[in-house]
């Protein structure tokens, strides 16, 4: 179907920074993407506009009540020029999964890529080429109705800011240091842990500060009834490599389902090695560390690729895995992962969608 998205050109560009200085979610580029929603007419209005503040009434239910999805998706450089998604359908439906836990309404898939399309495109100039780069593209949707009765809104607003990035943790792809979190609760399998919406990683926050202080990275979360079973890590879903097994924690309802989850499974099994997608609890990773057979762990996440984790800090107890460098298997997955999104590899999946 042609799609018609009105354009309105930036007067001025912005200066671009140095690719070595990205950094994460820092700088953005000239254009966005904005689509309103009005209760009776639907989704209307697509158009391209110059990046820009918003000007919103304060009573918007989003301040008040959190009714809003988002969703962090890539393009890349490959090395012969072209601009390339990275499985922008897994991201679109994900965010229509959102839609449906939020009570938000559902978005045309198809318009949505073809409006990344001509976002991208607007702003091709933006997007890095070097090694580790890429432009991270976050779309998200908020209630904009100004009432303040708790209830779905009827109105909405659709935006998609783009962001050239670099790696998401200061350590690059160095091994990160992890606490598991003993007392806070991210989510419980029934809320909306599975949904990509800002209450989750606010509700992250306060763990996370905690563990900065003692100069972790990030924390992993135990599930919020038994307190025992591995859910995921602040930005990322983690794998566990025990023997010749690579284990994660199995979808249970609290736990987003990573696109570079589901990427990194699929590569695994298609390289022959076994994953099991399980409950998996601290006890069982503790007692596999003592045996010598937790050989390698990592995060995964579109931010953060694949992320070794060095230690796992538990009880007071820290516990180093695979020596705290980078272990075989993260550094297989990542090259197998940023080979492909950058066209260095062949696809064997079909995931890039060239622009
Ligand atoms: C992503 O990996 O895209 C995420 O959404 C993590 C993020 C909140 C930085």
């Amino acid at each position: 179907m042609a799609y018609t998205i009105a354009r309105e050109p930036a007067a001025s560009k912005k200066p671009k920074p140095p690719q070595q200085e990205l950094g994460f979610g820092t700088h953005f580029t000239d254009h966005m993407f904005m689509m309103d929603y009005d209760a009776g007419i639907g989704w209307h209005d697509p158009r391209i506009v110059p990046y820009q503040p918003l000007v919103m009434d304060p009573a918007a239910k989003v301040f008040h009540y959190g009714q809003t999805v988002f969703e962090g998706m890539k393009a890349f450089r490959a090395k012969d020029g072209r601009i390339r998604l990275f499985r922008p359908d897994a991201h679109l439906s994900r965010m229509n999964r959102s839609n449906v836990r939020l009570s938000v309404p559902l978005l045309d898939e198809e318009l949505v890529l073809e409006a990344l399309r001509q976002l991208i495109l607007a702003d091709r100039d933006w997007v890095p080429g070097t090694e580790g780069t890429s432009l991270y593209i976050r779309p998200f949707i908020i209630a904009t109705e100004p009432l303040l009765g708790v209830a779905p809104s009827r109105q909405y607003r659709l935006i998609v800011i783009l962001s050239p990035v670099g790696a998401y943790y200061a350590e690059g792809i160095r091994p990160v240091r992890i606490h598991v979190e003993p007392d806070y609760v991210r989510a419980v399998a029934g809320g909306v842990g599975a949904a990509k919406t800002s209450g989750n990683y606010a509700a992250g926050l306060k763990a996370q500060e905690e563990a900065s202080k003692l100069g972790y990275a990030q924390v992993m979360w135990l599930d919020g009834v038994h307190r025992k079973y591995i859910e995921e890590v602040g930005s990322m879903n983690v794998f566990f490599r025990l023997g010749e097994t690579v284990v994660t924690p199995a979808l249970s309802g609290s736990i987003l389902a990573g696109v570079t989850r589901d990427s990194v499974i699929r590569l695994l099994r298609h390289w022959g090695i076994a994953v099991e997608e399980r409950s998996l609890s601290i006890d069982e990773l503790v007692e596999a560390h003592r045996a010598g057979t937790l050989l390698e762990a990592f995060g995964t996440g579109t931010a953060a690729v694949v992320s070794p984790i060095g230690e796992l800090q538990w009880q007071g107890e820290p516990q180093v895995i695979g020596g705290g460098v980078t272990g075989a298997l993260a550094k297989r997955l990542y090259d197998a992962v940023t080979g492909i999104q950058r066209g260095s590899e062949s696809d064997p999946f079909g995931w890039m969608v060239d622009l």
